[in-house]
């Protein structure tokens, strides 16, 4: 990896324990605050997926959103949020997954996307994978051109890539 790629990723930090016993959760707020992390992250993005005709980014609420906003403006495109129960006011469809306790759901506008678009999905973090493939589900519902997938952090250990089960290219920044 290039060193300023390795430097951004030593600036993530652990937190142990945090939501709950157990977790160790990666804080990438300690690497962003740095605007030359920042400037790498985003022209690494930039440069992987500006020449694959990308028409819209969709990003996750609410970690997806920082990056996703950043690299639709950098690649000329724009922005679609997905986001969490009650936050959408006009149609949406909808995909439920499973947490570790209970269910979430998540919303995308019905008229957010079309047939031609060719969608870069974007999130900080893929765990088990259940976000990202209720995301996925969500897109499905379009029949878009193309989907590429893209986190900035893998958690390699949990899996969550096989639960994807996608035929789109999926592609991660970081992996731990
Ligand atoms: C985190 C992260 C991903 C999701 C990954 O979001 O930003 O969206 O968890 O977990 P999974 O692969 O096990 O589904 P969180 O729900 O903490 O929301 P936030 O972005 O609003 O902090
Ligand atoms: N989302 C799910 N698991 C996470 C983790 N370990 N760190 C940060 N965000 C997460």
């Amino acid at each position: 990896m290039e060193v300023r790629l390795q430097e951004a990723k030593d600036s993530i930090r652990d937190v142990i324990d945090f939501p709950k016993k157990g977790i160790v959760f990666k804080d990438i707020t300690t690497m962003l605050k740095d605007a030359k992390h920042l400037e790498t992250l985003v022209d690494t993005l930039y440069n992987q997926y500006k020449d694959k005709g990308i028409t819209k980014v969709v990003g996750l609420e609410s970690r997806g959103f920082i990056l996703g906003t950043v690299l639709a403006y950098r690649l000329g495109v724009g922005f679609v949020p997905v986001r969490k129960p009650g936050k959408l006011p006009s149609p949406t469809y909808s995909e439920k997954y499973s947490l570790e306790y209970g269910e979430d759901e998540i919303f995308i506008h019905q008229d957010a996307l079309d047939s031609d678009d060719v969608v870069l999905l974007h999130d900080d973090l893929l765990a088990t994978g259940g976000t990202a493939k209720a995301s996925i589900d969500l897109l499905n519902r379009f029949n878009l051109k193309n989907v590429f997938v893209n986190f900035l952090i893998e958690l390699d250990f949990l899996k969550g890539r096989d639960k994807l089960a996608t035929q789109y290219e999926v592609d991660s920044v970081f992996h731990f």
